[in-house]
């Protein structure tokens, strides 16, 4: 006992290469545990709230705009509603030679123009999409009437909801050949949900100029 006790005494404050590696060897796998927590944490919250561009957006039925009407502007999500059909066609929206289905529906359209990136708007002196930067046209229904834009714009997902806000079934959009499709408004929708998380690239279409030989 004598001993251990001069021992530890002559050692001072000082400690042992040994103990020294313990506390290294420690404090590594405190900072691995930390950074495991942290990654967890990161990984379980939600990305993207309701709301947000990225996640959900729920809009009243109040907001569609009428059949073949101006689109409705929703910015924060970045999109246009647009609520479509060709079997009454007028000057915004009307089937194109080579469109043989009739396009009916409602569809939340990406604001972003599909040639480099710019934001385009509604012009409503021309009934259609115009961007300023290069001068791409799109129809109501963000099919290309105009290029250098290299497809129609794109689209995101979306599905009806009923008044309890719950999704009515069969409404969710259809994925026709890679691309959503519109979908048709069921009687007892309430609100359109629409994930701007979710989006397809439009497809590459013949212009519509070219049907009336008016492509500059
Ligand atoms: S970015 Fe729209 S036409 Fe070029």
């Amino acid at each position: 006992m004598a001993d251990v006790a001069v021992s530890a005494e002559a050692k001072g404050g000082s400690i042992s290469r040994r103990e020294f590696l313990y506390y290294i060897w420690g404090a590594s796998i405190a900072l691995y545990a930390a950074q495991f927590s942290g990654l967890l944490i990161w990984f379980l919250l939600p990305r993207f709230r309701e709301g947000e561009f990225g996640g959900r957006f729920i809009i009243s039925m109040e907001e569609l705009p009428e059949v073949n009407a101006e689109p409705v502007n929703v910015p924060a999500g970045r999109f246009w509603l647009v609520n479509l059909d060709t079997t009454q066609p007028n000057e915004l929206m009307k089937k194109a030679p080579d469109e043989t289905e009739e396009i009916v529906g409602v569809a939340a359209i990406y604001k972003v123009c599909t040639h480099l990136g710019c934001i385009y708007a509604w012009t409503e002196a021309n009934n259609r999409f115009e961007c300023p930067c290069h001068g791409s046209k799109y129809r109501l229904d963000g099919r290309r009437i105009e290029s250098p834009a290299p497809r129609t714009l794109d689209r995101f997902r979306m599905e009806f909801l009923d008044a309890d806000r719950n999704p009515i079934p069969d409404t969710l959009s259809e994925d026709v050949n890679d691309f959503y499709a519109p979908v048709r408004i069921p009687d007892n929708a309430a609100f359109i949900s629409v994930d701007t998380g979710d989006r397809k690239m439009g497809p590459s279409q013949d212009l519509l100029c070219s049907f009336t030989n008016e492509c500059p």
